[in-house]
């Protein structure tokens, strides 16, 4: 057992925006977008706000109230409140954190590639050959060694130096940068065209089952919840804070950037029309984000340019706040359960998390299969099990998430 004092977040703020970070990232910006193409607009938004409102919020509160009543990270804390038979749930969302962040670094990856594209000389018009070229293979593989190596060293630095550090600098960033280009977006010509699609609710879709899980596996996703993250977060507070209020803040913030994010996506693809890469596709959705958008951006020149760059920075600093959380929970478990050093344990299972993400560079359907089974599964199911630990196992969860409330700094 680790014998160190724990670390603790240095101020509420710089708490806050970490829990936000972890849930603000391509969840909010890519996921839900492409999610809302696919599975038939504004209905499935609004059936993920249902979720992150009734579900979500519960769920935040409960990883909340086990994390820093417990002061431990998952496995160990749900062996503190219950008993050894609950430690497989905590197993199983360090397993989450390793399956989901193999493949969430390839992704960000991708969103490296085409920043870096986008600074250099505006993106390709041939987008689809484009992401082609560098979602598979070792291009793919190399950009995500190069995204994960920037997730390890943040969280080799620890909780203030590395993870609250970040997340003061790099939030404010992405709020500015969403801000400006959905308000850019607005002033487009066809941008209204968008806003019809996205905010034109069609109940047809949304009693389907398909749809009902994919936006339940979604708002998990975008809140960071049912794999322990916000949980280990919070086993870095102290009790000055009132735990409710801290769950309706994050969610709330996640909500607001995913809201605002198809305010940026939906007028630029409708403006430049190319609404038929994204919308109703069954097929190659996960890239379809990485296809429409770049063409928009170089159809629109110098503008583009700028734009474009701007939006992948966003994209970027959105994955690597949240990529950092999903390592903590595997580098705290084996803090606590191992005894291993910091940076030991984030460089040995961070390069092990790499290297699995080498399945997801090496083809996108294996990419997509990964991040359904993660979402509709692990994560339900990982939420749904901590819910019933909340309830029926820990003794006075109320008490606990209520301690500290109007102490808050
Ligand atoms: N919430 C992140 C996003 O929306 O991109 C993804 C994520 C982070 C999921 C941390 C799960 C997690 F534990």
């Amino acid at each position: 057992m680790a014998t160190a004092p724990r670390e603790h977040f240095t101020s509420r703020t710089g708490f806050v925006l970490a829990a936000i970070g972890s849930a603000v990232g391509l969840g909010n910006m890519w996921r839900l977008s492409y999610l809302t193409a696919e599975k038939g607009g504004a209905a499935f938004a609004l059936l993920y706000l249902v979720f992150t409102a009734a579900v979500g919020v519960p769920v935040m509160l409960a990883e909340l109230t086990v994390g820093r009543g417990a002061q431990r990270s998952p496995i160990a804390a749900l062996a503190h409140f219950g008993s050894a038979a609950w430690k497989p749930l905590g197993a199983l969302f360090v397993l989450a954190g390793f399956v989901i962040l193999a493949y969430y670094g390839v992704i960000a990856g991708w969103t490296l590639r085409y920043a870096g594209a986008a600074v250099a000389g505006g993106l390709p018009e041939d987008a689809g050959a484009y992401f082609g070229e560098v979602s598979e293979g070792w291009d793919a593989f190399a950009f995500h060694v190069v995204f994960m190596a920037a997730t390890i060293f943040v969280v080799s630095g620890g909780v203030r130096r590395g993870i609250e550090r970040a997340a003061e600098v790099m939030m404010p960033t992405l709020f500015v940068i969403v801000i400006g280009i959905a308000v850019y977006a607005s002033t487009l010509d066809g941008a209204s065209a968008g806003y019809r699609y996205y905010l034109n609710v069609d109940f047809a879709n949304v009693l389907d089952w398909d749809v009902i899980v994919a936006a339940a596996g979604q708002a998990f996703f975008s809140l960071s919840l049912g794999m322990g993250a916000i949980l280990t977060f919070a086993s870095y507070l102290g009790r000055d804070h009132d735990l409710p209020n801290e769950a309706l803040l994050i969610a709330g913030a996640d909500f607001g950037v995913a809201f605002l994010a198809g305010f940026m996506v939906f007028p630029l693809i409708f403006a430049l029309g190319l609404q038929g890469a994204v919308i109703g596709q069954d097929t190659g959705t996960v890239g379809a984000l990485f296809i429409a958008l770049p063409s928009a951006f170089a159809e629109m020149g110098t503008a583009g340019r700028f734009v474009g760059t701007a939006f992948f920075v966003a994209l970027i600093v959105g994955a690597l706040t949240s990529a950092i959380s999903l390592l903590e929970v595997v580098v705290a478990a084996a803090m606590d359960g191992l005894g291993w050093e910091r940076p030991r344990a984030a460089v040995v299972l961070g390069g092990l998390i790499t290297a699995l993400g080498g399945l997801a560079a090496w083809r996108v359907d294996v990419l997509d299969a990964m991040d359904t089974l993660a979402n509709n599964v692990f994560l339900i199911g990982g939420g749904l099990g901590l819910a019933v630990f909340c309830g029926w196992v820990m003794r006075d969860a109320s008490g606990e998430a209520h301690a500290g409330s109007g102490a808050v700094r």
